[in-house]
């Protein structure tokens, strides 16, 4: 029997550093009976050689030697470049962040060429689901990463000092939206020992927020829950009042780290230019939105803007600055969601599965909604 082929490609897109699948997990695929296929140099930027990827059961390839057209399975972080789309055969499965609202083309080939495409930003938010949840795994690693970034911003310390030379207070953090980066965020700052502020439009983020050791910022606001356990977008009238209500605690905060998001909608504007001009100098935003519109009105992505003495530092891939261990979580999620579909070394994914139904966004030359 021919082997069942699951190839690795190169990231492409600029600023990407993960890879799709690190060595530590290539024998758990391969235990399955499928075949792994690296592309030569793919890990170097998250730290993994091709000798690396060998010994753990991979087999290598330069990149003008690799044939998709033989693939069953192409796993990336990054959508698919069109060219590589292009190639491939029909039944071919691909796994990444397909983010199908904002790559209308790619969805239209995998549609023609029936391809089997699933989107990792549309796992359903389940337990079943949890292993093969990257929108969680890389949320954690922007979350602590966010952290750091400000802690080694801030003129200041985190924790209470008390030493010989003086008392030192904690620094004050705020994180606004307690998903799951904010709740990485709220607790790696306790962690460093901030004394620490949490706000999410959801009420359960209330609860959740205090079990990590930080108060929850109560507005007197209704909730805005939306479906799937996510926020639903607010009105105009609703973030002005937020703004207002927030701008105290941003006032007094020495770090606002912003990781609001509505899923396929801007981020909502929580930090106006006037609230970051009342913050004391030296202060820092971290806006891990920045990406997306941005959360604070001065971000920019991939920019470190200072603003009357206050450092506005706008994320871009954030989690290629971290690029090892965001690689081995999204790794373990992209094999995850692979096993799901695999049997006795074939894959083939059954739509019928709550999960793989979840993610599906092409199959048999149908778009799926
Ligand atoms: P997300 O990245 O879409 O949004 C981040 C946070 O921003 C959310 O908590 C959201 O409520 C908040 N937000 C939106 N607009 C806001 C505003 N105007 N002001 C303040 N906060 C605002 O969300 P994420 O991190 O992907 O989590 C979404 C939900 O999914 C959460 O309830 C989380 O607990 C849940 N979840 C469930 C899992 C499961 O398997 N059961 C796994 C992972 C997450």
């Amino acid at each position: 029997m021919r082997s069942v082929r699951v190839v690795i490609p190169a990231e492409t897109r600029e600023y990407e550093r993960r890879v799709a699948l690190v060595p530590d997990v290539v024998p758990r695929i391969v235990r399955s009976g499928l075949e792994v296929l690296v592309e030569s140099g793919a890990g170097l930027p998250s730290y993994a050689t091709d000798d690396d990827f060998r010994a753990a059961g991979a087999a290598v390839a330069a990149g003008d030697a690799l044939d998709l057209t033989e693939a069953a399975v192409v796993a990336s972080v990054q959508p698919l470049p069109v060219q590589q789309a292009v190639e491939l055969s029909e039944r071919t499965v691909t796994i990444s962040f397909l983010q199908p609202a904002a790559e209308p083309e790619l969805v239209e080939i995998f549609a023609r060429r029936k391809v089997t495409a699933f989107s990792l930003d549309r796992v359903p938010r389940i337990t079943r689901a949890q292993p093969a949840d990257a929108l969680s795994s890389q949320a954690l690693v922007a979350g602590y990463r966010a952290v750091l970034v400000a802690a080694a911003r801030l003129p200041k310390f985190f924790p209470l000092f008390m030493t010989a030379a003086g008392t030192v207070p904690p620094a004050r953090v705020l994180v606004l939206g307690a998903g799951v980066a904010g709740l990485q965020a709220i607790a790696t700052a306790r962690r460093l020992g901030a004394v620490v502020e949490g706000y999410d439009v959801r009420a359960a983020a209330a609860e959740e927020v205090r079990s990590l050791g930080a108060q929850f910022v109560e507005l007197e606001l209704e909730t805005q829950e939306g479906v799937g356990g996510y926020a639903r977008e607010q009105s105009a009238e609703f973030l002005a009042r937020q703004r207002e209500l927030i701008g105290e605690r941003v006032a007094i905060a020495d770090v606002v780290i912003t990781t609001a998001a509505i899923p396929g909608r801007p981020a909502p504007r929580l930090v106006t230019t006037e609230m970051v001009e009342a913050m004391r100098p030296g202060s820092v935003i971290v806006d891990l939105a920045a990406e997306s519109g941005g959360n604070c009105e001065l971000s920019r992505p991939g920019e470190e803007i200072r603003h009357h003495d206050v450092l506005v530092w706008g994320a871009r891939n954030i989690w290629s600055d971290m690029p090892a261990h965001a690689s081995k979580l999204y790794a373990n999620n992209v094999a995850a969601l692979l096993l799901l579909m695999t049997k006795d070394g074939d894959v083939s994914p059954d739509l019928d599965d709550e999960v793989l139904a979840g993610c599906c966004v092409t199959h048999a030359g149908e778009v799926r909604a």
